[in-house]
């Protein structure tokens, strides 16, 4: 049917058939809800705005950065790399570590964005283990690569001898592995991720190991980061955000580590710019203020600790975790449970497995909030 367009009579409009790719027919875009009720638990951001002195030392950068905006920014990004690479070596104590073996984008979604654009595509198999973060199946459709997942075990873990198998049977591209995983918490011993990336190097024409670390700050001391193993693993690259520990969700930057071959072939597929420099010099501020940012990390750490053993207290299952969330159940009616914290003022998400709830830690009223309505809405 032809539309008749107000004030053109001779203009006719045909409904447009939109060349939409059949796999993302019906689909809706990916996100949580962003709702403004009293605690908002539903994404795993850091609770706590940045304080006052780095909001102040972040205006000025941005002050300084906008008197160039005429000119495109460092398309190389090379001042930010550096402060990256100087925070990951104080914090891991990784040598040799330089600025081309850091690469970094508008959050660690697009960073996993350009592995699969530079290793991924059609023919090939990005592999993970369910349940995992929800983007990981988007950016495999997103660039035509096929996305194997298999179960981790009842605990949440990754069985390894599992895991060795899959990559002989699909013999995958790439196999990403978050630690601490989303929604579980479960961080990936260092054993296994040297097992998994030995095997991927067996793989005819390469495999990439990605560990996804966004959560890494949170993980409990004596829980190793996979940075340590970077110099010793040319194929395996590890995946860290400022979007969670460092507060600056809203900043969008998120970076990796890895040998420089795998950042030079990352460098191919980016688009130009594509780190503005209001990022650059939000970021390179942020960094320069780490410790104040991250000063409600050990916070949090308490909070999280303290609300696993309250749920258990109360009778819940709670998966071991080392990030800023929880999950736990077991609910038969979780969205009920969610409606009813819902309704109470307390927003967390329905994530994993049938039966089980995820909350992110809040401030310690937040999670009073929680702790009241969810003793009120329990089944
Ligand atoms: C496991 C995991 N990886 C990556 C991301 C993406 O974070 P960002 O794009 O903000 O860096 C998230 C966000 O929640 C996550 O949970």
């Amino acid at each position: 049917m032809a539309t008749v367009v107000a004030g053109y009579p001779s203009l006719h409009l045909t409904p447009m058939t939109l060349p939409l790719r059949p796999e993302l027919e019906g689909l809706v875009p990916y996100g949580a809800p962003q709702l403004d009720v009293e605690a908002r638990l539903n994404v795993n951001e850091n609770p706590y705005a940045p304080p006052p002195s780095v909001v102040d030392a972040i205006a000025q950068a941005v002050h300084h950065a906008a008197q160039g905006l005429n000119r495109y920014p460092d398309r190389d990004f090379v001042a930010l790399r550096r402060d990256l690479a100087e925070y990951l070596l104080r914090e891991s104590h990784v040598d040799p570590l330089t600025f081309d073996n850091i690469w970094a984008a508008n959050g660690s979604n697009e960073v996993m964005l350009h592995l699969h654009q530079a290793f991924g595509g059609p023919g090939r198999t990005t592999l993970s283990f369910a349940p995992t973060y929800s983007m990981y199946p988007e950016y495999a459709r997103d660039t035509v690569t096929t996305y194997v997942e298999l179960p981790r075990q009842d605990d949440f873990s990754i069985s390894v001898p599992h895991a060795i198998a899959a990559i002989e049977q699909h013999a995958p591209s790439l196999v990403l592995l978050a630690s601490p995983n989303n929604p579980t918490g479960t961080a990936l011993p260092l054993a296994a991720t040297l097992e998994i990336c030995a095997a991927a190097a067996t793989v005819p024409g390469g495999c990439i190991v990605v560990v996804d670390e966004a959560y890494a700050e949170f993980r409990h001391s004596g829980v190793p980061s996979a940075v340590t193993l970077l110099p010793d693993t040319p194929n395996l690259a590890v995946s860290r955000t400022m979007s969670k520990a460092f507060a600056l969700a809203g900043g969008r930057l998120g970076y990796l580590a890895a040998s420089t071959a795998i950042v030079d072939a990352l460098r191919l597929v980016r688009l130009p710019y594509h780190l503005s420099a209001v990022t650059q010099a939000t970021a390179r501020a942020a960094l320069a203020h780490s410790r104040e940012l991250q000063a409600q990390v050990a916070e949090i750490r308490a909070e999280r600790d303290a609300t696993v053993a309250w749920l258990k207290s109360e009778g819940f299952t709670v998966a071991d975790t080392d990030a800023n969330f929880v999950l736990f159940g077991p609910f038969a009616n979780r969205e009920k449970v969610f409606e009813g914290l819902l309704e109470r003022g307390v927003l967390i998400r329905v994530v994993g497995p049938e039966g089980w709830l995820r909350v992110s830690i809040g401030t310690a009223e937040e999670m009073a909030l929680f702790r009241a309505a969810l003793l009120e809405v329990r089944e």
